[in-house]
Formats: structure tokens, C-alpha cells, sequence
């Protein structure tokens, strides 16, 4: 006979999957990851407003309100004029895809550009291949120099009438690079050209460097020709999975993608985003996270981040058959070993639990907040007896 609906042993499934998920949930052995475990409040918050759908303003005016405080406080941080426009998004790569289909719209509206190319950094993450596909682009990838940075002579031989848009990597995912946004900046109002930063990784990161006596980059809206940002909050600030924002220099920008939606409870609610139903707790919980834990609690993150990145590269460089692949600027490394191929070293430690990734030709590891001395000695004692194997 089947069971009725009230048969259901909640607390039976809720210990399965305790059992289940009890490694995962721990990050324990992480070391590859830009994404943390929330606060316990953010943990609740979720499970409280669990019914909110952004999507539906009409119905939720008052989370509406939240995510434009959200909003206001991350523009803030990337010093965005007063008429900055923006949205709460599910991660980099919506972001980074608004940001691209904004600049062919844009570049469409205001100077006739159809089947328009794409400039960006070999360095660019993969969700712009999603975009440059999903939204038909053409693209010139250009390549990076020795500090892995775009490199700014070849753009400027790349860059001509068909451009729609130039990418700028505000910490790059393999290396945490920053390309100099400054010259970007200039190419991009010389040519009037959309100019969108990546900054998904390092946009809650740079902004605290000098808080921590460290030498930052200039990416964001200080720049005059920046016209859009992405930065995610489910990596280093600590938000709940996924979330992410894009924040535009101006309406003239956003409107190009607005789309008006009639049906739903306010008939007149436009939406800048890709998705449509948009979960409305994590919203709240970054309202939480943001006005009441705020720039001493950012300002922890990087700290500790930092702190355990030098000590990781410490470690490393006392390992003889390991070098480094480039000076971390921020919290990601890369490295290499004369023992064995980067994908069998990361097989190897996924033996002993721990996650690492490679990319391009390099091991790499992002070095979260999560993380502690004992974790690091622990990983570095397996690693060195991996390598002695
Ligand atoms: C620089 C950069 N941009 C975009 C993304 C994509 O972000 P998401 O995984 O949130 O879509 C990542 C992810 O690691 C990233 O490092």
C-alpha cells in the first residue's frame, strides 16, 4: 500500500540526510572553492522568508525595498554616482551575461553597431562564452601579459567600429589578476565604448586592501568610462548560494534590457534580470550581513584571507619540488610540482579529502575565509607525502 503524505517521517529524511551531506556541509577540506558557509542568521533568515518572490514586487514591495538597500550599499562601495541602476542576480555569470547583452544593446541603440565583437581578457571567466554564444556574439580574446593581465597594446589594436564592448577582470578566476581598469577606463570614453568589469571575485575584496595595509587597483566607478560591475555575494562577502549583483553607471545603460512583465500582481514591474521568480530571503539576508555586520566584518574576511594566503605561500615555497606560478595578488594561488601532473596531484589529495582544482596549466587553490593554520598544516603534510609517494 502507498504511504499517505502524512506518513512522512520529516525527521527521519532530515537524519538521512545529515548522513548524506555531512562532508559537504563542512568545507572542511575546501581549498578550491570562492564560495564559503553563511552566518547562522543568514541560515535562518533563509528558512524564515523562504516564500518571497522577488520577481513579484507587486507582492513583496517591502522586499523590494530591501533589495534596493542592498543595492545602495554595494553601490556605495564601488563609488557609483547617484543614478547608478542595478540588480540582485544568482551569481557571476547572470551578471557577467546582463553585462554583455546591456553592451550589444546599447552599442545597437546609440551608435547603429549590429553583430557587433566582444574585446575581453584570455583571462575572462567561462560565463562569458555563455554569453558571447547565448546572445550570438563575435569575440576577440586578447592576450594576457606576463603579470597576467589584459594586455592593454593588442586591445587597442583590436578595438575598431564593430566594438560593443570591452571586459575587465577585477580578480581573475585563475590568478585573481586585475586588469588595469584605468587604461580600460580611458580607452572606453576615448572610444565610447561600453567598458563592463568582472569584478565578481575582487569587487569585495580590493575595496578593503587598503583597510589591511595593502596596495589595491582602481576598477570601479571612480573610473569614469566603467560603465557596469558584477560582484557576487556569495563569495567572499558571505552571502547565501547563489547571489550576485551587476550595478550600472546609469538607467541609459540598464534600459536597453528592461523588459516590462504585465501579468504579474504590479503590471507595471520591469525586470532587469534573467530569471524571473528571484529568491527574496537570501536577499534579506544580505541586508542583514551588510547594514548590521557590515565594513569591520568584510574587513575580517579579507584580513584573514590574506593572512592565511601568505602563510599558504609560506608553506609552499619551503616545498622543494613545488613553485609558485605567479605572486598571488590576492587569495588565489597557482603552482606547480616537478613530481606529477597537475590533474593526478589533485586526484591524489582528493584521496585524503581535500579539494583542490587545476586551470590552465597550474594547480590552484582560493584561499577562504573558512580556512585556519591547522587546516593549512594539515593539507600542506599531506601534500608533501603525496609528493613523496
Ligand atoms: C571572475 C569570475 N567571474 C564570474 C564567475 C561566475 O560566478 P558564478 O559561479 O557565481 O556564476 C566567477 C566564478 O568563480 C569568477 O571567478
Amino acid at each position: 500500500m502507498e504511504k499517505s503524505i502524512s506518513d512522512i517521517d520529516q525527521n527521519k529524511i532530515l537524519e538521512e540526510l545529515k548522513k548524506r551531506l555531512a562532508f559537504e556541509k563542512s568545507y572542511n577540506k575546501v581549498l578550491s572553492s570562492m564560495c564559503t558557509p553563511p552566518l547562522e542568521i543568514s541560515r535562518l533568515i533563509s528558512a524564515e522568508y523562504a516564500e518571497i518572490n522577488l520577481g513579484d514586487p507587486g507582492l513583496f514591495p517591502e522586499t523590494k525595498q530591501i533589495e534596493f538597500d542592498v543595492l545602495n550599499i554595494i553601490a556605495k562601495i564601488l563609488h557609483a554616482p547617484q543614478e547608478w541602476t542595478g540588480s540582485i542576480t544568482s551569481g557571476g555569470s547572470e551578471s557577467n551575461l546582463l553585462g554583455c547583452w546591456v553592451a550589444r544593446n546599447w552599442s545597437k541603440k546609440t551608435k547603429g553597431i549590429k553583430n557587433g565583437t566582444l574585446l575581453l581578457p584570455e583571462s575572462a571567466h567561462a560565463s562569458f562564452e555563455k554569453a558571447i554564444d547565448i546572445l550570438n556574439l563575435e569575440s576577440k580574446w586578447i592576450p594576457l601579459t606576463s603579470k597576467n593581465k589584459l594586455d592593454i597594446e593588442i586591445l587597442k589594436e583590436e578595438l575598431d567600429e564593430t566594438t560593443i564592448g570591452i571586459i575587465g577582470i577585477a580578480g581573475a578566476t585563475g590568478t585573481g589578476a586585475c586588469d588595469d581598469i584605468k587604461a580600460l577606463s580611458e580607452i572606453a570614453q576615448d572610444s565610447n565604448s561600453y567598458l563592463h568589469v568582472d569584478a565578481a571575485h575582487g569587487g569585495m575584496i580590493f575595496p578593503y586592501m587598503k583597510e589591511i595595509g595593502r596596495q589595491a587597483p582602481v576598477f570601479d566607478f571612480l573610473l569614469e568610462g566603467v560603465s557596469s560591475i558584477t560582484l557576487d555575494t556569495h563569495k567572499i562577502m558571505g552571502g547565501l548560494i547563489p547571489g550576485g549583483s551587476i550595478i550600472y553607471r546609469s538607467s541609459e545603460f540598464s534600459d536597453t534590457i528592461a523588459k516590462g512583465i504585465t501579468y504579474l500582481s504590479d503590471s507595471t514591474t520591469k525586470q532587469l534580470t534573467i530569471t524571473g521568480t528571484r529568491p527574496g530571503n537570501s536577499v534579506i539576508a544580505l541586508w542583514v550581513l551588510l547594514k548590521y555586520y557590515g565594513k569591520p566584518f568584510m574587513i575580517d574576511r579579507v584580513k584573514k584571507s590574506f593572512a592565511l594566503t601568505d602563510y599558504t605561500v609560506k608553506k609552499l615555497r619551503g616545498i622543494s619540488s613545488i613553485s609558485l606560478t605567479f605572486d598571488p595578488t590576492i587569495n588565489i594561488i597557482g603552482f606547480t610540482n616537478t613530481k606529477l601532473s597537475n590533474e593526478s596531484l589533485v586526484a591524489k589529495l582528493k584521496k585524503f579529502g581535500w579539494d583542490l582544482s587545476f586551470y590552465s596549466n597550474w594547480t590552484r587553490m582560493v584561499i577562504m575565509p573558512h580556512f585556519s593554520i591547522e587546516m593549512i598544516d594539515k593539507f600542506i603534510k599531506d601534500l608533501e607525502n603525496v609528493l613523496k609517494e
